[in-house]
C-alpha cells in the first residue's frame, strides 16, 4: 500500500541576499515494506529531502500526505505528535544518552511517544525490540561499552520501539566499516519486511543499496532517477 507521497515539493532557502531553490519539484511515492534509498551528490538535497518529509522543516511549495492526510496543512503540535507516534528515525551516529543504559534509552523514547503502555508492558516491548535487533544481552550495558556496529543497532532499537509506520534514516551505515554497515543494513531491511514498516534512508554507499526495494538518485534538487533496485545500473550509485 502506498502510504506516503511527497507531491511536487519545492523548498527554497534565503542565504542573505540570495535565494537559492535546494528543492525543484519532488513526487515521490512510498510503500509499506519497502526501502527507498536516496542518492546523489553532497548537496544535491537528500537530507532536505528526509526532513521534510519526516515534517522537520516546513516545504516551500507542494505536500506531504501521510495515511491520507496532508501534513503542510497541520499545526505544528499536529506535525510533532505525528513525527513522536508514526517516525522512527536513524541518523550517522547513534546519538546515544551516554549516561542511560541501553533498555533505559528505548524507556526514554517510549515515554517521549507518548506511550499508553503500563510500566511492566513498556518493559515487555523493551525486551522484544532488543531481541530482535540482537542486544538482549547487552540491555543493562552503557554506551560507552559498546562497539559502533552495536550502538547503531540499540539506535535501530530505539528509532523501533513506539511501532513507527515510517522509518528515516540519514548515512545510517556512514560512520560504520564494511561488515558491520551489511548487518545494519539487513537489520534494517528485516524490520522493515517483518514488522510492514516504509524507509526512507539516504546512503553514500553503493553496497548497501542491494538493500533496497527503490532506488532513487537526486541530482541538484530533482530526481534524476527512480527504479526498482534490481533494475539499476551499478554505476548509479
Ligand atoms: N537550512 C538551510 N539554509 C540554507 N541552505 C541550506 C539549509 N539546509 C541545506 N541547505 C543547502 O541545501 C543544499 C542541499 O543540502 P542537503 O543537506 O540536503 O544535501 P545532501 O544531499 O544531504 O548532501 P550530503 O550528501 O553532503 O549530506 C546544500 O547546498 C546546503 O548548503
Ligand atoms: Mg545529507
Amino acid at each position: 500500500m502506498e502510504i506516503f507521497t511527497i507531491d511536487k515539493v519545492r523548498k527554497t532557502f534565503i542565504n542573505g541576499e540570495v535565494e537559492e531553490e535546494i528543492l525543484k519539484g519532488i513526487n515521490l511515492t512510498l510503500k509499506e515494506g519497502e526501502v527507498t534509498a536516496l542518492v546523489g551528490a553532497s548537496g544535491s538535497g537528500k537530507s532536505t529531502l528526509l526532513t521534510i518529509a519526516a515534517g522537520l522543516q516546513p516545504t516551500s511549495e507542494g505536500q506531504i500526505i501521510f495515511e491520507g492526510k496532508n501534513m503542510t496543512v497541520m499545526s505544528s503540535e499536529q506535525v510533532r505528535k505525528v513525527r513522536a507516534s508514526k517516525f522512527g528515525f536513524v541518523f550517522q551516529f547513534a546519538h546515544l544518552v551516554p549516561f542511560l543504559t541501553v533498555a533505559e534509552q528505548l524507556m526514554l523514547m517510549l515515554d517521549v511517544s507518548e506511550s499508553k503502555l503500563k510500566k511492566q508492558e513498556q518493559k515487555r516491548e523493551v525486551d522484544r525490540i532488543l531481541k530482535l535487533v540482537g542486544m538482549d544481552h547487552r540491555k543493562n550495558a552503557y554506551p560507552s561499552s559498546l562497539s559502533g556496529g552495536e550502538k547503531q543497532r540499540v539506535a535501530i532499537a530505539r528509532a523501533m520501539i513506539h511501532k513507527p509506520k515510517v522509518l528515516f534514516a540519514d548515512e545510517p551505515t556512514a560512520s560504520l566499516d564494511s561488515k558491520r554497515s551489511k548487518d545494519v543494513m539487513s537489520l534494517i531491511q528485516d524490520l522493515t519486511k517483518t514488522l510492514n514498516i516504509t524507509t526512507l534512508m539516504v546512503t553514500h554507499d553503493e553496497e548497501m543499496l542491494s538493500y533496497a526495494d527503490h532506488i532513487i538518485k537526486m541530482s541538484d534538487g530533482l530526481i534524476l532517477y527512480n527504479k526498482d533496485s534490481n533494475l539499476a545500473p551499478k554505476e548509479m550509485a
